[in-house]
């Protein structure tokens, strides 16, 4: 097999863009009602949808991922410390902090990857009121020893899922519905999107009250009663979510196809040693560790030389945390990339990839991993 040349650049993730007649169906409704915002009934409907196709308790829908978790943080006065992991997105930390709380960073766990229960015990004060792990490329890890964790300290659990939507028949459960509440992603990146977009999953029907009312200025019978914020989703991208939803098992079964197809290209290079790849439970990413960042950077290098942008997810870490408290985390930082991964790409891509990663492996300065 050779290599193309490229004209258009590859990028790690590309928009699922709805099928237009779908999503004009949905836009005629919007014109029809003259309702373009503020809980309109596409909202209402999407909110429903989703609510009964990942089956969880309760759903808010909100403009995007970060507001989701500023709205799980405010839901429960969190003000003081939150105890999260250093490796997520920089939204993570930045939501902790536009509350007026403190991001406390302990380091993960090497296999999952996710935050460890065992790190987070050891950073538990007085001022702690929260853990915040996140389920990295869409992975769960450690659910019930957090569970358990919370339960004895009095904390509130609140989960980054922003990289975890996925119907339950395909993935853990308990990625979406362990503890108060799991904040979503649908940006225009992720698996699902609504352009911009998110959601906050809840268990009890009084935090989901509550959390419908935040988002909207804390209005009650239409009046303010407490204070509250502007991130509501608006009809045009509950109508782009309406029209992906019915495409998503078929989008998730592509990425599926994409992931099988990169493992086999790629299972001799993993077999010895040189990369191992990282399991996306639910194909939102393809990642990929390296035994070193100079790898990684030669890796990048000649992807780009080709036309291709793979992702370093997640580089650098958090800001304000102290790599060396962190080595585990530090570590992984260096040596995780994402390859192209997304329904607009062929397999004929993933081999080419494939080529071009291996040809770059095989210099003798690349070493193994130390696993
Ligand atoms: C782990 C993580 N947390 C939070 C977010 C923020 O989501 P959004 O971009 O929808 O605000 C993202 C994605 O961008 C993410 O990957």
């Amino acid at each position: 097999m050779t290599i193309r040349n490229r004209n258009e650049p590859l990028l790690v993730q590309c928009p699922c863009l709805p099928d237009r007649k779908l999503l004009d169906h949905y836009i005629d409704q919007i014109y029809d009602a003259k309702w373009i915002t503020n809980n309109g009934q596409l909202v209402q409907r999407l909110e429903k949808e989703l609510t009964d196709f990942l089956d969880v308790p309760y759903l808010v829908l909100t403009a995007n991922g970060t507001s989701a978790l500023q709205l799980a943080l405010k839901l429960y006065d969190i003000d003081q410390e939150v105890i999260t992991t250093p490796f997520t997105f920089a939204a993570t930390g930045q939501a902790i902090k536009w509350v007026g709380a403190e991001p406390i960073f302990a380091d993960i766990d090497k296999k999952s990857l996710c935050l460890s229960p065992k790190a987070v015990a050891k950073k538990i004060t007085k001022r702690t009121q929260a853990i915040l792990p996140v389920n990295v490329y869409g992975r769960t890890a450690h659910n019930q020893e957090f569970e358990s964790l919370a339960k004895t300290h009095k904390l509130k659990l609140i989960f980054d899922g922003a990289q975890s939507f996925s119907p339950p028949s395909l993935h853990q459960r308990l990625a979406l519905t362990s503890g108060d509440a799991t904040a979503l992603s649908f940006h225009a990146t992720k698996i699902f999107n609504t352009i911009e977009g998110g959601a906050l999953i809840l268990k009890s029907e009084d935090d989901y009250k509550k959390a419908k009312s935040l988002i909207n200025f804390g209005f009650r019978v239409g009046l303010p009663s407490e204070n509250g914020t502007n991130a509501k989703m608006n009809e045009f991208e509950a109508a782009f979510g309406l029209a992906n939803l019915e495409t998503i098992n078929k989008q998730i079964e592509i990425r599926k196809h994409l992931t099988e197809e990169y493992k086999q290209q790629l299972a001799d290079v993993e077999a010895s040693g040189k990369i191992r790849l990282i399991k996306s439970p639910n194909y939102a990413y393809l990642p990929i560790q390296f035994s070193d960042e100079a790898t990684l950077l030669s890796i990048d290098k000649a992807l780009q030389e080709q036309n291709i942008f793979g992702r370093r997810y997640f580089h650098p870490l958090q800001p304000g945390c102290e790599p060396s408290s962190v080595p585990k985390a530090r570590a992984i930082s260096n040596q995780a990339y994402c390859l192209p991964l997304h329904g607009n790409m062929s397999v004929a891509d993933t081999h080419e990839i494939a080529l071009i990663l291996k040809a770059a492996l095989a210099s003798p300065s690349v070493s193994s991993l130390a696993l």
